[in-house]
């Protein structure tokens, strides 16, 4: 089966790759995404400088999904432009993810990582573990002004991750905000912001930074991250292409990113779990679903969901 796609005119061996922020901030982790079957290389968001990231433990795994409080912790962008050139002889796109603490910090980052030409750059508005500092994608009229300033600065396919939004009005205010932006794609979600993930037995919490709130990924917010695909397909018409993201940890769950709208699927939690290797077993079991329902490409199911 045929699982490539293509969003915004680049080419993608399979629809199926990393997520930022998982196994993606070193070089060796990058190079082994090189490796893997992952479609992309996905790098995790750079911010100027080189960050150790907040205090372990910042990651907690559990049957329902992840919670992380990660912090940005990323080598710089400097290193990143480096590194980047030398991943191009795997042969697959390279999504560069830019983030910063600040607008004046993405924009330093975009310039520096657009001059080494990554194919895709996505913007990453919705870093929920920066303490004191709100995720710029629930702030309409900050992430138009930050994106404007971006699109002047970035001249490969510019995307932005989008934080999960919960009403409606949200996802119409964005979706206007990112048509007047005119941005090339959409990744989403990022993890649900600001969860506690409680252990009852020792009576605490099980991540160090912020009291234990940090972000949720894996099976439990899959349903949150298909409304967010589902509505933002509608609101742009099935015309912007968009990377689900969100508890994909069978090959049936990317399939229910695909018909909710997705052109590709990216993979977090289940990548921290399994390693590399889970772009392997996905890909088996995302053909073989395609093919027992007769479907003969991606295409063809893409943003197909039924309603009653
Ligand atoms: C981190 C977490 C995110 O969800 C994100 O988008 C960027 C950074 C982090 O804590 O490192």
């Amino acid at each position: 089966m045929d699982l490539s796609t293509t969003i915004a005119n680049v080419r993608f061996p399979t629809c199926l790759m990393n997520a930022s922020g998982a196994l993606c901030v070193t070089r060796d982790e990058l190079e082994s995404l090189g490796r893997s079957r992952s479609g992309a290389i996905v790098t995790k968001s750079m911010t100027p400088a080189f960050r150790q990231g907040n205090p372990e433990p910042r990651y907690y795994s559990f049957s329902g999904g992840s919670i992380n409080s990660m912090g940005l912790p990323n080598l710089g962008y400097p290193a990143y432009a480096a590194i980047i050139p030398t991943l191009r002889r795997f042969g697959k796109p390279i999504i560069a993810s830019v983030a910063g603490l600040s607008p004046p910090d993405f924009l330093e980052a975009a310039r520096a990582v657009t001059a080494v030409l990554p194919d895709l750059i996505e913007v990453n508005l919705s870093c929920p573990n920066i303490p004191g500092k709100p995720q710029i994608g629930y702030d309409v009229e900050a992430s138009r002004a930050l994106l404007l300033q971006l699109k002047d600065i970035i001249t490969v396919p510019m995307g932005v991750k989008l934080p999960p939004y919960f009403d409606p009005v949200h996802h119409k205010a964005t979706a206007r905000m990112l048509q007047d932006v005119g941005v090339d794609f959409l990744s989403l979600i990022n993890s649900v912001g600001n969860g506690l993930v409680v252990d009852p037995d020792r009576e605490r919490v099980v991540i160090k930074p912020k009291g234990g709130f940090g972000g949720l990924g894996g099976p439990m917010i899959k349903p949150v991250a298909l409304a967010n695909v589902r509505a933002f397909w509608k609101l742009f018409d099935g015309r912007m292409p968009i990377i689900g993201t969100g508890g994909v940890v069978s090959g049936t769950d990317a399939f229910e990113h695909i018909l909710c709208g997705a052109s590709a699927v990216q993979i977090g939690t289940a990548l921290v779990d399994e390693g590399a290797e889970v772009f392997q077993r996905l890909e088996k079991e995302l053909g073989e679903l395609l093919q027992r329902k007769g479907y003969a490409s991606l295409s063809a199911c893409r943003g197909t969901l039924q309603e009653l």
